[in-house]
């Protein structure tokens, strides 16, 4: 995670960086003891007034010890939700309340719910993009950062349920041998990487090194040198020896690992042209809902403390347990 405070102008950053609706946000930042959150796949100029930026583990750990009044999360709804039941006595607010995912969409807690009842010996995990109601039937919560490290730490006695990714449960599934029942969701935008377009774009880049998210169809991730999470990407890039990187995941990434690596090349996947943007019309490397989100929203939503995150007491209550559990296990 990137702790982006620096880059603001009372850092000593030069003042000319920021637009004046930029430096709007500043503002009311100040007046409001705002902390503004922003996922890696927001747009650039998001990312650059952001406090932190990073991937849904650091998130939701910075949601868990901000001592703000007020959290901006800039991400998609489920994200602003996860802050809320870290912080039920905090205003929550996200720049538009549209922003969804099609992972959460494809898990109502009342299927889940019928799903559990027929087998009480369920331990249930849930992938973080789901709802809260969701996250309130589960016994624990994993991200993309963290998820191999939670089902290892599972009870071996409970037959494991995986909800809402199916990609990302096949995928933990294969880094710990143990087997899962699993929900058939998928994220819209990276089950549209087809394996013919990594091999293209090796063939293409043979010094390339291939990452991958792992919620990403098998075929794909059975190319990469490294299957990972928004933010292990940024590190795993930062570390390696190689010069070029094929990223596949949502495009938004690419700003801050161009801002981290200024000397390494990132290449969005699918296709490319010298733009390093996709050729084929394709739009898979962009997530719909993350980009809804845009800085006149940003200002907006700080501006009239809305679109705000209200959750029912006994859905807070119930989804924290889980939540914290993930956050105990990750901090081992
Ligand atoms: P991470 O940033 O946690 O890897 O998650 C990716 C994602 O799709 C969030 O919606
Ligand atoms: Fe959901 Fe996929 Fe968008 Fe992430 S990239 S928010 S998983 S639809």
């Amino acid at each position: 995670m990137i702790d982006v405070a620096e880059m603001q102008p009372r850092a000593g950053m030069s003042k000319n960086k920021f637009t004046p609706l930029a430096h709007e946000i500043f503002t009311l930042k100040k007046q409001l003891n705002a902390v503004i959150l922003a996922h890696n796949y927001q747009v650039p100029e998001i990312q650059d007034v952001a406090d932190f930026v990073g991937d849904s583990l650091g998130l939701a750990q910075q949601a868990a010890k901000t001592d703000a009044d007020v959290i901006v999360f800039c991400g998609v709804h489920f994200m602003a939700e996860t802050a809320k039941i870290l912080n039920p006595n905090k205003i929550v607010v996200l720049p538009d309340r549209d922003a969804g995912c099609s992972l959460e969409e494809s898990c109502p807690a009342e299927k889940l719910a019928a799903l559990q009842a027929t087998n009480p010996n369920f331990w249930t995990i849930a992938y973080i993009n789901c709802s809260a109601a969701v996250k309130a039937l589960c016994d624990v919560i994993v991200t993309s950062g963290n998820a191999e490290k939670i089902v290892n730490a599972a009870p071996k006695d409970r037959d494991l349920l995986f909800v809402p990714d199916e990609n990302l449960g096949q995928w933990v599934m294969e880094q710990t041998d143990r087997k899962m029942t699993l929900w058939k969701g998928n994220c819209y935008a990276h089950v549209e990487f087809q394996r013919e377009q990594v091999l293209a774009a090796k063939r293409q880049f043979p010094d390339a090194k291939i990452i991958v998210h792992p919620e990403s169809l098998r075929e794909v991730r059975d190319l990469a040198d490294a299957v990972c999470s928004t933010e292990k990407m940024i590190t795993f890039c930062k570390n390696d020896s190689a010069k070029r990187f094929v990223i596949v995941t949502e495009s938004g990434i690419i700003h801050r690992m161009q801002k981290e690596c200024p000397e390494k090349e990132f290449l969005c996947a699918p296709v490319f042209n010298a733009m390093k943007l996709p050729t084929d019309g394709c739009r898979c490397s962009e997530c719909k809902f993350m980009k809804m989100n845009t800085l006149e929203k940003v200002r907006d939503c700080m501006k009239n403390l809305a679109p705000r995150v209200e959750l029912p007491k006994e859905i807070i209550e119930r989804a924290r347990l889980p939540m914290e559990r993930m956050l105990e296990i990750s901090a081992r």
